[in-house]
C-alpha cells in the first residue's frame, strides 16, 4: 500500500513512520516446521529482507533498520554463524546493484570490524558505492548490541571531559544521540518484532524511548509487504503523546 492508498483508506490522520526497526525473528522455527535445516530458514528469511526492503522504499518509509547479526548472536553454532555469513554475502553480492540504482543509502551499525576481512571490504565496498546516494536509507545492525553502542558512547564523552574539550554539564540527550550509530538517521518510530517474542532483545534501546512497539506473531521468512504496510497503517493509528497528553 503506498501512502497515498494509505490516506484513501479514510483516516486522515495516518502518518508514515520515517523510520522502522525490525527484529526479524523466528527463521530456525519457521525451518523446523519444515523439517529443515535451520540454514534454509535463515535463507527464506533473505528473501523476506528482499520483500520487506523493497516495500519499505515503495511505501516512503525513509530509514529502515534490520537486526542481522548481534553482539549475542555469535554464541550460535559455528556453522549456523557460518550459513548467517554466507548469507549475507550473497545479499549484497546480489543486490548491490539494486541498491545504487534505486538511490538507497546502504549504513550498518555494529561493530563489522570482527567479521572475514573479505566480508569487511565486501561491506566496505558496497558502503562506499552507496555513500553518494541520497534517497531511502537500509541499516543493518551486524554485530550489534545497544549497551555497547551505549558504553562506547559514554566512554567517547567522558574523554572529551577529561580533554577539557567539553563540560561534564554539556552532557546530554542530544550529546549522547550525537555519539550513537543512529546520528544520521531519523528519529525511530516504530519497532516491530516477528515470531511472538515481546521483547527488544539489546536493539536501539535508547532509540526506542519513544517508538511504538509492534510484536506480531508472522515468522520473519512469512513477512512481506502486506505485513509491513498494516504495521504502518497500525502506526497510524496509534496516538503518540511523548509523555504529555
Ligand atoms: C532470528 O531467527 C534471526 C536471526 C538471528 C538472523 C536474521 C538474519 C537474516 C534474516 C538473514 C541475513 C540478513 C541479511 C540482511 C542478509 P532465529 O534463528 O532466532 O529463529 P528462532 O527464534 O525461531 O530460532
Amino acid at each position: 500500500m503506498s501512502e497515498a492508498q494509505l490516506l484513501a483508506t479514510g483516516q486522515p490522520e495516518l502518518s508514515l513512520p520515517r523510520h522502522v526497526a525490525i527484529i526479524m525473528d523466528g527463521n530456525g522455527r519457521w525451518a523446523k516446521q519444515r523439517h529443515l535445516p535451520r540454514a534454509a530458514g535463515h535463507r527464506a528469511g533473505v528473501e523476506a529482507v528482499r520483500r520487506v526492503t523493497r516495500a519499505a522504499r515503495s511505501l516512503g518509509i525513509e530509514a529502515l533498520t534490520l537486526y542481522a547479526f548481534s553482539s549475542e548472536n555469535w554464541r550460535r553454532p559455528e556453522d549456523e554463524i557460518g550459513a548467517l555469513m554466507g548469507l549475507l554475502r550473497l545479499f549484497i553480492r546480489s543486490d548491490l546493484a539494486e541498491m545504487v540504482r534505486d538511490d538507497v543509502r546502504l549504513r550498518i551499525i555494529g561493530d563489522y570490524s570482527r567479521f572475514a576481512p573479505d566480508l569487511v571490504a565486501l561491506l566496505d565496498d558496497a558502503l562506499a558505492r552507496t555513500a553518494p546516494n541520497t534517497g531511502p536509507i537500509l541499516a543493518i545492525a551486524l554485530n550489534y548490541g545497544a549497551q555497547d553502542e551505549l558504553v562506547t558512547a559514554a566512554r567517547r564523552l567522558a574523554q572529551r571531559v577529561r580533554d577539557g574539550a567539553m563540560a561534564v554539564e554539556a552532557i546530554d540527550a542530544e550529546a549522547i544521540e550525537a555519539e550513537l550509530e543512529t546520528r544520521e538517521l531519523p528519529p525511530l518510530d516504530l519497532m516491530i518484532r516477528t515470531s511472538g517474542e515481546q521483547r527488544l532483545s539489546n536493539f536501539l534501546l535508547w532509540q526506542a524511548a519513544y517508538a511504538e512497539l509492534l510484536f506480531v506473531d508472522t515468522l520473519w521468512p512469512d513477512y512481506g509487504a502486506d505485513d509491513l504496510a498494516a504495521a504502518v497503517a497500525a502506526f497510524g493509528q496509534r496516538q503518540r503523546r511523548y509523555g504529555g497528553l
